[in-house]
């Protein structure tokens, strides 16, 4: 099949949306975005130029690629219809609102070919229950992470009716656009890096409320201490290194208890309280000197590009998974 010549359809211009309509046309692929909120639509442009300009400035741009490019690739279209017809694969990117999901995918089921495949980026929803049956051959999730033009992962989750093949298309095709795709074997909320990430994110708030540590020694412990090795190696052939038998008698030593989630952070909610939510508003665990959060925001996405490609210029260590036997 050539998927080339038909569009991308990606439904929702929002934090996601946008920038995953400029993935897809960096992958070379028309796209056609569409919004039920003709604001989300007017600011899209605007993004991904600002997106394109970091992404070329680091030199991971395709050649050739500029704004009357990204405008000739992107067409915005007032009308879920627009962007439907056609369409070889839609990407949703609506709000997280199983009741919204369900509409969109009962007005692209009026208005997709037959053929096309539904990829879904929720976070966290089981999305196949709210797809019309007819279409669940065809659906599956596709979630990436924020900003996708950036951050290589995505996972790729079957429906109980999944066709395979259509897993494994989705699966090439953006493996063909330089990221890095991981297919799982069933759908679970959250999927994996958020659920490790939530399990972090834990431990975090109860070591800043038992008073442990401050903001400044919890994120030093994670970047000097765990991240550089988990960069190169993840989790488990982390331990591999350290020995797989005291793995076991660290699982086997219950002096460790993992906190009991409480749903609540004190330390968290006197910041939010004092109106400190994060870089939107100049400070949250830390206070960035009145930086405006478009330069924060570009600073990061600067220093992200230089360390992945640092990471990417070593060689990975060789190793292959056991299976236990
Ligand atoms: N933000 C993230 O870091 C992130 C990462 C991975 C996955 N996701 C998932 O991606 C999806 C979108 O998240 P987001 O962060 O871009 O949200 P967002 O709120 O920034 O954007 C959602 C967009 O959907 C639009 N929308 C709502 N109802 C619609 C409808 N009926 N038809 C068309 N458009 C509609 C809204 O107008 C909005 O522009 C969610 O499922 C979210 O869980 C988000």
């Amino acid at each position: 099949m050539t998927t080339t010549a038909r569009p991308v359809a990606v439904i929702g211009a929002g934090t996601m949306g946008h920038a995953l309509a400029l993935v897809h046309a960096l992958g070379g692929h028309p796209v056609r975005l569409y919004d039920n909120d003709p604001g989300a639509l007017a600011r899209a442009p605007g993004l991904m130029e600002a997106a394109l300009a970091t992404i070329r400035e680091a030199g991971e741009a395709p050649p050739g690629w500029d704004e009357a490019r990204l405008a000739e690739a992107v067409a915005i279209v007032p009308e879920i219809a627009q962007a439907a017809d056609g369409a070889w694969l839609v990407v949703e990117a609506v709000a997280e609102d199983a009741e919204v999901k369900r509409q969109v995918f009962a007005a692209l089921d009026a208005h997709a070919p037959a053929d096309a495949i539904f990829a879904s980026n929720t976070s966290m929803l089981d999305i196949f229950p709210l797809v019309p049956t007819r279409r669940a051959p065809r659906t599956l999730i596709a979630h990436w992470y924020t900003p996708p033009y950036l951050i290589d992962l995505v996972d790729v989750v079957a429906g109980p009716a999944t066709d395979p093949a259509v897993v494994e298309t989705v699966r090439a095709l953006y493996a063909g656009f330089g990221k890095h795709p991981i297919v799982l074997r069933r759908f679970v909320p959250g999927f994996i890096a958020n659920r490790i990430q939530a399990a972090i994110g834990l431990e975090v708030n109860a070591l800043l409320d038992a008073g442990v540590a401050g903001p400044a020694e919890i994120d030093d412990s994670i970047r000097h201490g765990l991240a550089l090795r988990m960069a190169l190696m993840g989790h488990l052939m982390k331990a591999d290194f350290t020995g797989l038998g005291l793995s076991r008698k660290i699982l086997a030593n219950r002096s460790y208890t993992p906190p009991v989630p409480t749903g609540r952070c004190a330390e968290l909610e006197r910041r939010v309280d004092a109106g400190h939510s994060g870089v939107a508003t100049g400070a949250g665990w830390y206070d960035y000197g009145g930086r405006s959060a478009a330069e924060l925001f570009r600073e990061r996405d600067r220093q992200l590009f230089a360390l992945k490609q640092a990471v990417r210029a070593v060689s990975p260590l060789p190793g292959t998974p056991t299976d236990g036997e």
